[in-house]
């Protein structure tokens, strides 16, 4: 059995667009998710998340569900412009009510909420004004940031500011695979640096404002290994790392962005103003890991802008998910290590992780996915080796509650370990959650 540490949490994530449906009820103003979703030949099927799992209308049965499962927190994002139709200015009581109702409900259940406030769907009103491009985006964010913290920073003691800007910068703006549908590598930077600077910018009001809780950021997280020992493979790798880990790691805890990696992208580089380097340094109170996959990689002259060609890697015996992605457990446990050693060993939370599989489900709809008890089981165990080692890791969010709409893959991935048949909406627990809740229960792991 291995055990972890007493007060480690254990729960699941979510995010508004991915499940709540009901795109335009209640006075929900139109998300760039909604605009780009609804652009012919832009997802698989030209499916989109107007429906998706129901959640605004299933809530209450979805927090009875998350409790029966044993579930101890519930990270979940809000619809910006559910709450801000226009993404500044009049708030939309119904919009917000929801979230109150949903954190409260929670409490009942004795299930910590951890809200995100940035999961990818900016308003489009605000698009329309330029997106993050525009540096008022920050004052833009950090008026709905003073909204939310002042309706729910009573009851909410875990906050998150954004969820994986390099995702949102990079897909939404440089390879245009997800809204708002730009492909500019120069616009991705620059959306990198400000979604940093509205960070900075929350925390510091969060603070300033007295709130109790808990705040930090949720980064996406790879582990990158060199396919050869040559040293152009090495170097690739290293920009691999530098792109996607240290451009966001170094200004949030060093107070600079990578030397070499600003070099090397010259006139893409982001513009900086004096001052904003401080900003974003702000102390933050926890670190959010979202870990999937390795990657193989390898120099390449016809490779991007980074000049570099990145192949999935699994370790012996496991193969590919859904996704295409390689498993590979010790790629997680590296990437916490690194934290540890690097970066002060500052708290984590693994906010997000798991596996999209070809689930089969039976005639009365369960599904016997020991795959993803697998994965989740050696993922828990390259955890637990990283905690035996002294890294401060107080939490776990598996990736998903509910099988999802996973963005420009529609609805054919299935993350979830609670089916969702999506023509009726009936959620069926798969064997997976069984497993998991039998785990939270032991707190631990065989
Ligand atoms: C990370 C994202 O935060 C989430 O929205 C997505 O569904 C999962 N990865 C799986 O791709």
């Amino acid at each position: 059995m291995f055990r972890f540490p007493e007060k480690f949490l254990w729960g699941v994530a979510t995010s508004a667009y991915q499940i709540e449906g009901a795109w335009n009820e209640d006075g929900k103003g139109q998300s760039i998710w909604d605009t780009f979703a609804h652009r012919p030949y832009t997802i698989h099927n030209n499916e989109n998340g107007d429906i998706a799992c129901n959640h605004y209308h299933q809530m209450p049965e979805d927090v009875a569900l998350m409790k029966e499962l044993g579930q101890q927190t519930y990270r979940f994002s809000i619809s910006w412009s559910r709450v801000l139709p226009q993404g500044v200015g009049a708030i939309n009581h119904k919009g917000l009510d929801f979230y109150d109702q949903l954190v409260d409900r929670l409490l009942d259940a004795e299930i910590i909420p951890n809200a995100t406030l940035f999961h990818w769907d900016l308003p489009q009103a605000l698009q329309d004004r330029g997106g993050w491009h525009n540096r008022d985006s920050v004052s833009w964010f950090c008026e709905y940031a003073q909204v939310m913290f002042a309706r729910l920073g009573d009851r909410v003691p875990l906050w998150c500011t954004h969820n994986e800007p390099w995702s949102h910068a990079f897909q939404g703006h440089s390879f245009a695979n997800h809204a708002p549908g730009i492909a500019s590598a120069a616009q991705a930077y620059q959306t990198v640096h400000h979604l940093l600077l509205s960070h900075g910018r929350a925390v510091q009001l969060f603070r300033q404002e007295g709130y109790n809780g808990e705040i930090g950021i949720v980064l996406s997280f790879r582990h990158y290994l060199p396919a050869s020992d040559s040293e152009s493979d090495r170097a690739a790798s290293q920009r691999a790392y530098d792109d996607k880990v240290s451009m966001f790691l170094q200004p949030l805890f060093r107070g600079h962005y990578p030397e070499h990696l600003i070099n090397w992208l010259g006139t893409q580089a982001p513009q900086i103003h004096d001052g904003d380097l401080e900003l974003i340094q702000q102390p933050i109170d926890y670190l959010g890991i979202n870990y999937y996959y390795t990657l193989s990689i390898s120099f390449a002259s016809s490779g991007g802008l980074l000049k570099l060609k990145s192949a999935p890697f699994s370790a012996p015996g496991w193969g590919h998910t859904e996704m295409g992605w390689g498993v590979n457990p010790e790629g997680l446990k590296a990437v916490l290590l690194d934290i540890k050693e690097n970066y002060g060993n500052l708290k984590v939370y693994i906010t997000e992780n798991g596996c999209a599989l070809k689930d089969q489900s039976d005639a009365t709809g369960l599904v016997a996915d020991w795959g993803r008890v697998n994965y989740l089981r050696d993922h828990l165990r390259a955890i637990h080796e990283a905690i035996q080692t002294g890294a401060n890791i107080q939490g776990y969010y598996l990736w998903s509650f509910l099988d999802n709409f996973e963005w420009s893959n529609g609805y054919r991935p299935r993350f979830g370990i609670v089916r969702i048949d999506f023509d009726t909406c009936k959620r069926i627990p798969k064997q997976s959650a069984y497993w998991y809740k039998e785990a939270i229960a032991r707190n631990g792991i065989e």
